[in-house]
């Protein structure tokens, strides 16, 4: 037995910045985002907000629509880059917004598919029989990591969390395949440099900046589409399909250019992609149980639809998985 998605949710912050917004901030064009990234609006939290509330809200939310309470959870997974805390992570502040009581809870960190491999844990352990009911959530606070002096990354990022909640599924139903994969020599491609054990805080890594995200956007732009692509390919054969049977794709939404090429070379039907970098950014882990529950809400995703969601991120690290939703 493997898992399968009874209840899904997510949460974006009320607050929005537009490209006009931001040009009035740094030396930027709306023109100039749009086309390259496809992203209009991004949410952010307000500086006082607790980021702990966009996890809870999801969880909410997931556990709301498959009539589930808090107290029936066998396990909490957050995949998060960016935690609350570094110890003891995003866990623990999202189950005490959900009253959870003394559910175990743990984070995962694996980049922006930090959501494709909590979803591979998931299905692992309630397939181990174990746990019954797990609930993920992918949360992420990209604003409080966004260095605003380079316009390379900060007009790509979001804040927001999604959720699923997970349940055991008959064979021939939910999870049907994956595949997860990474690359240790492009671990600095992506990356926070200080405030680990590595380089911990000091006046210096705060002075240069070191606490922010940085990226060399062109390379991980380069390994995107062939590592999706692949991942994809992998799981729709481990599932014993073929691409011709899928109804739906949910890339991790980091840029247009790089969906539209992924849909392209999977030779799959632009409106069979959902999408929603123009209105969300990218949110990291967030962005694809974001982007599912928009489309799920909006009645595109349907029960019974075969959809293969893929990410690529930090790491880096790759992979996708094909569900029955
Ligand atoms: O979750 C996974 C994480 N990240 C990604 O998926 C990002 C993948 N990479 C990308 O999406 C793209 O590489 C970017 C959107 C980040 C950048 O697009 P690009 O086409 O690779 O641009 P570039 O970095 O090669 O820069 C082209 C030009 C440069 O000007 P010059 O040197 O040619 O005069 C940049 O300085 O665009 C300039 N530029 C900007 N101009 C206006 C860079 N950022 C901006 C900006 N506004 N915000």
């Amino acid at each position: 037995m493997g898992a399968r998605i009874t209840g899904m949710g997510s949460y974006l912050p009320p607050k929005t910045i537009t490209n006009a917004d931001l040009e009035r901030l740094i030396h930027t064009s709306s023109k100039w985002i749009v086309q390259r990234t496809g992203i209009k609006t991004r949410h952010h939290l307000n500086s006082d907000d607790d980021p702990a509330i966009m996890g809870i809200e999801a969880g909410r939310d997931a556990l709301s629509q498959a009539g589930v309470s808090p107290n029936e959870i066998d396990l909490l997974l957050v995949a998060t880059n960016f935690p609350d805390m570094i110890c003891p992570g995003s866990a623990p502040f999202i189950a005490a917004g959900l009253d959870l009581d003394q559910t175990p809870f743990f984070d995962i960190k694996a980049g922006c598919s930090g959501f494709v491999y909590g979803l591979v844990v998931a299905n692992g352990l309630i397939h181990s029989g174990g746990f019954q009911r797990i609930l993920l959530v992918g949360t992420e606070a990209l604003s409080r990591v966004t260095d605003w002096a380079d316009r390379k990354t900060c007009v790509l990022f979001g804040d927001g969390a999604g959720a699923v909640l997970l349940e055991g599924a008959a064979p021939g139903e939910g999870i049907l395949g994956s595949a997860l994969h990474a690359d240790n020599d492009k671990a600095l491609l992506l990356y926070l440099p200080a405030g680990g054990t590595k380089f911990p805080a000091t006046e210096s890594t705060v002075k240069n900046g070191d606490h922010y995200l940085k990226m060399e956007g062109a390379g991980v732009y380069r390994s995107a589409v062939p590592m999706m692509e692949s991942s994809t390919r992998e799981a729709v054969a481990v599932a014993g399909l073929h691409l011709s049977d899928i109804d739906w794709l949910i890339p991790h939404q980091a840029n247009i250019r790089i969906i539209h090429s992924l849909a392209r070379r999977l030779h799959l039907d632009k409106d069979q992609v959902i999408i929603n970098v123009d209105h969300a950014a990218n949110t990291s882990t967030a962005s694809i149980p974001i982007a599912l529950d928009e489309a799920a809400r909006a009645g595109r995703i349907k029960h019974g639809d075969l959809v293969v969601m893929t990410a690529f991120g930090a790491g880096v690290t790759y992979g996708a998985v094909l569900i029955q939703i």
